[in-house]
Formats: C-alpha cells, structure tokens, sequence
C-alpha cells in the first residue's frame, strides 16, 4: 500500500493537497510493517488491513463554497442527530489556527462531504491547545476508503500549517466505520470518554482518538 501526499495546489485553494491512496505495492511493504508493528498491543488487532485490489482513490480538502452548502446537509445518521439544525448559509472558515471546515472533493470535482475542526486546550497555555477533527460524507460517498483519506489528509494539513502536537477525534462507542477510519488515518486509541455527548435524548459514551506529530502515521 502506499499513501501519498501530493502539492498540487486545487482551484480557490489558499492551500491545500491531494491524498491518494494507491494500493499499488505489496502487503509486505517495509512501511507498513513498521507502522503496525508500532501501534500499541490492545490495537493491533483493529488495525484495518490495507485494502487489496482497491483501485486509485484520491480526495482533495479545499475551502467550502457557497455551491457546496446545499450538499453538506449532516443530520442524516444516529451520530448526527443534535436536533433540528437550519441549513447553513455562510461556508466554515477555513482557518486552520480557529474553528473551521474544508470540503471533501473526489478526483472528478465531486463534493463528498466536509471535514472539520475546533480546538481544545488540555492546560492553560497556548501549547497546550490541539484540534479536535470531524468529518461527515453524504451517504453516497461512504464505505469506499474516502473517510480515511479525509481525515489522513486533514491531520497532514494540521501538522504541516499549524504548530500543533496532537490532533484529537472523538467518536460514538458505536460508530465504528469511524473508529476503523481513524485508526487508517494513525489515530490511537486512548480512551472511553464517560457521558460525554448529549445526543437524541440522552448522554452518551465516547471514545477518544488522538495521534501525535511523532507518532507513527501510513507512509506518504
Ligand atoms: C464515518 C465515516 C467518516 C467513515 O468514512 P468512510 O469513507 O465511510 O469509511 P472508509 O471507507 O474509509 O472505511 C474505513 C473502515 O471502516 C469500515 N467501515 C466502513 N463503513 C462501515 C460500516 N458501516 N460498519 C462497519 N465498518 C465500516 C471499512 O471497512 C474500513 O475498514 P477497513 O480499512 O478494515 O476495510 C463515514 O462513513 C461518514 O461520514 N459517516 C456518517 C457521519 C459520521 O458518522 N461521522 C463521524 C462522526 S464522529
């Protein structure tokens, strides 16, 4: 498997690069031998096997348009579900130091989803901040390892424009297409957040997923 970042630079993009995940080499790749011998016992058996035979998928993160709001409804599944929420009429900030999102692009110019961000702070200093990540992909676009780049290629950006340590995620006990994709991407799991999200009626256990600057991550 290989997992490349390219600096190609999409239209209206201040920034921005293109992941591509190309199952081209095979399973015995040093790589990603060592990327998974370096993930922690408790894990090793959930870490997703590369998909063999998978053909090239690429996706782009680039600034949210105007065009894009009406296709990123969210609000669709069980993890979604905060409530009635009024469609958005302004796209995310693209500030990768605030609260912000990007759209997910396919290789043909199609807008699959959003990934987004805000940030925490784990002390009271400012290196002691970190951004916590989202993602939502119109149902069509799931299932098909777009999750995975997204969120792959948005950790990349965070390390690479911002000077952060730790890009964090947090997810449903029982979301686990999420939980496979964030452990694709390099997160590790670290923990059960008890109680932590109130959702459709009621608090609601979470898991803590996090990857450091150093950690080990899939090759580029
Ligand atoms: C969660 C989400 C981002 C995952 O992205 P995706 O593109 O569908 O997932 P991928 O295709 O990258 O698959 C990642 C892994 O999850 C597995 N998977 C995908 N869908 C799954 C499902 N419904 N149930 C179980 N596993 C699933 C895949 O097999 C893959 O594992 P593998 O690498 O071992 O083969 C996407 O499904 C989504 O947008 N869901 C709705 C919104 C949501 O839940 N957002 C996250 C809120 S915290």
């Amino acid at each position: 498997m290989t997992l490349s970042l390219r600096g190609s630079r999409p239209r209206s993009a201040t920034f921005g690069a293109t992941a591509e995940i190309a199952f081209q080499q095979p399973l015995h790749s040093v790589d990603v031998v060592l990327y998974k011998l370096c993930q922690p016992e408790i894990h090793r058996e959930s870490v997703p096997r590369p998909r063999l035979g998978q053909t090239r998928r690429m996706v782009t993160l680039r600034p949210q348009t105007t065009e894009d709001l009406p296709l990123l409804t969210g609000n669709d599944n069980p993890f979604d579900d905060f409530g009635p929420q009024a469609p958005r009429d302004s796209p995310s900030s693209s500030d990768l130091d605030a609260a912000g999102g990007l759209a997910v692009v396919t290789d043909d110019g199609q807008t699959a989803g959003s990934v987004s961000w805000h940030w925490n702070q784990w002390g009271p200093n400012v290196g002691s901040r970190c951004p916590m990540i989202g993602i939502w992909l119109r149902p069509e676009y799931r299932g098909r390892g777009m999750g995975t780049a997204a969120q792959l290629q948005l950790v990349r950006l965070l390390f690479r424009h911002t000077t952060t340590n730790r890009v964090e995620a947090h997810t449903d006990l029982a979301n686990v297409a999420e939980q496979r994709a964030l452990q694709a991407a390099g997160f590790q799991r670290e923990g059960i957040i008890r109680g932590a999200q109130w959702r459709d009626g009621t608090h609601r256990d979470g898991i803590l997923y996090g990857v450091l600057r150093a950690d080990p991550r899939p090759p580029a």
